[in-house]
């Protein structure tokens, strides 16, 4: 996909159809006012009748009568203008990209004025490239329309540079939820393993893939034990871009990467399980956003660390009641086979550490309870340091990939309280999030950490959430790129 800045009248864009945005209950102005009135009215027309009331996911197309060079406007909704935030703004525009790519339309124009403006370009132009993703089908004969080219226009000129960032960003995003979306038989551990060595490949990165032998040697059982009743060998990858080459803070970016979750011998109910496929979302978003990071060359240390493998039920399979040291040297004791992610999370922050890692951030489908929390509509977070989250929630904010942070609160730890080991995995059902947070906590050695819970952010399966788009979302991408860029003092 082609995306222009350009820098000609909206009625005379060279596209199938004008996309204009429209905010519920605001008059039109600039260049939508153009437009209706060369259009004689068209637009105003439709709001006049109710036709269009600017609600985020509604996409109306209307002829233009040849009184412009495009066939069709595009009028889309982007809800109320006190609600649009960066990930609102992103959504209206994925959504609006899909519903233009269903009438068929190749070349798209848009046009920048009330209710956005010149800062919003970035914003516009991720959304685009997420409203354009194509998933991968894997039906025989299925057709989809691709967009082909975007023309912005109205956003001033000169801005190439953030044009190549957001479509880089948009691509980042899509290739998360390509890789959320395919199905565990093909997204094995060791498929998560060859998409990091050719991310290293590509880029000149150092990288370590450890296999069982080596885990063993390593002392990683945490993460052995998830993996025992799995046919698939577990990967524990670790890949890291040297920008800065030693010297100041070195970012650890860390992903839960669950290929497939059916609970273990704590065994997953039927139905919806099949979703577990894209509990390895963490591990996604690390994989590329480190690319990004890689690619943008940021004067900064990140290393991307993977842990990955399944979690089956079979005969050699860790039974609830086990008690087990990973490297991190606590005993854990396993009540629960289904909180799984936090035990190899656990192992692969001590991988972390061991190689120097001075600050911390997780993304983990960690827990059922963050979806209670927050829904689909921002990842749950908590910390251990009031520093570090004031940066990841600035970042989350430039991203448009919202990130709402969670007390740990001391009382929290009873829930965590073992009789016979130091810790037990899972808690009583309180403050599930949080508990999962604070399990990862006791393996960060006091390090400036940041956990993002994804579980519930990162895939949308209810239909009547309209202005958050449906399936896989590749949240924490964007906010880990920002992170870097932030920490890296290098904020385009
Ligand atoms: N992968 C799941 C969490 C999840 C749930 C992700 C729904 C996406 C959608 C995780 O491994 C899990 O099973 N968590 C348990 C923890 C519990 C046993 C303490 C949960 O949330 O029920
Ligand atoms: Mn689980
Ligand atoms: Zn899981």
């Amino acid at each position: 996909m082609r995306v222009l800045a350009v820098d000609v009248p909206p009625q005379q864009l060279g596209v199938d159809a004008v996309a204009v945005p429209i905010a519920g209950g605001q008059p039109l102005s600039g260049a939508a006012l153009e437009l209706d009135r060369v259009t004689g009215g068209a637009i105003s027309e439709v709001l006049g009748t109710g036709e269009h009331r600017g609600r985020p996911n509604e996409v109306l197309p209307l002829p233009t009568g040849d009184r412009i060079s495009a066939r069709r406007l595009l009028l889309y909704g982007v809800g109320s203008q006190a609600d649009l935030d960066g990930q609102r703004l992103r959504y209206a525009h994925h959504e609006m990209v899909r519903a233009a790519r269903n009438y068929g339309y190749r070349r798209l124009g848009l046009v920048c004025g009330s209710p956005l403006s010149g800062g919003d370009l970035g914003a516009v132009i991720e959304g685009c490239v997420m409203g354009a993703w194509e998933r991968r089908s894997r039906q025989t004969g299925s057709r989809t329309t691709i967009l082909d080219e975007l023309q912005v226009a109205g956003f001033g000129t000169g801005r190439e540079g953030e044009v190549a960032a957001a479509l880089q960003m948009g691509e980042a995003t899509n290739r998360v939820r390509e890789w959320q979306n395919a199905p565990a038989n093909e997204m094995t551990p060791e498929a998560l393993a060859g998409i990091g060595r050719e991310i290293a490949g590509r880029h000149g990165l150092n990288l370590e893939v450890l296999g069982p032998e080596e885990l063993r040697a390593g002392g990683y059982r945490l993460l052995l034990g998830v993996a025992a009743g799995s046919a698939q060998a577990p990967r524990l990858l670790r890949l890291e871009h040297r920008g800065a080459g030693g010297t100041g803070p070195r970012l650890a970016l860390i992903g839960k990467g669950i290929t497939f979750d059916s609970g273990g011998l704590s065994l997953k109910p039927a139905a919806g399980m099949e979703t577990m496929k894209a509990d390895m979302a963490g591990a996604a978003v690390v994989l590329s956003a480190l690319d990004v990071i890689a690619a943008r060359r940021l004067p900064l240390d990140v290393m991307a660390v993977v842990a990955a493998t399944e979690n089956m039920t079979g005969p050699a399979a860790q039974r609830p009641g086990d008690v087990v040291v990973g490297a991190g040297g606590k005993s854990v004791e396993i009540t629960n086979t289904d909180a799984e992610g936090r035990l190899v999370l656990a192992d692969a922050i001590t991988l972390a550490l061991r190689r120097g890692a001075t600050h911390l951030l997780d993304l983990a489908t960690l827990t059922g309870a963050a979806g209670t929390a927050l829904g689909h509509a921002g990842t749950l977070a908590v910390s251990n340091d009031d520093d570090l989250w004031r940066v990841t929630a600035r970042a989350a904010e430039l991203a448009g990939d919202r990130a709402w942070r969670l007390p740990l609160y001391p009382e929290y730890r009873g829930l965590l309280r073992s009789r016979i080991a130091d810790l037990r995995n899972a808690g009583y059902g309180e403050a599930g999030a949080i508990c999962a947070g604070m399990f990862l906590e006791q393996f960060v050695e006091n390090r400036p950490w940041v956990h993002l819970d994804i579980a519930a952010s990162s895939w949308n399966d209810n239909d009547d959430l309209t202005s958050i788009p449906r399936g896989p979302l590749g949240s924490g991408a964007r906010l880990a790129v920002k992170l870097a860029e932030l920490l890296a003092g290098s904020e385009r």
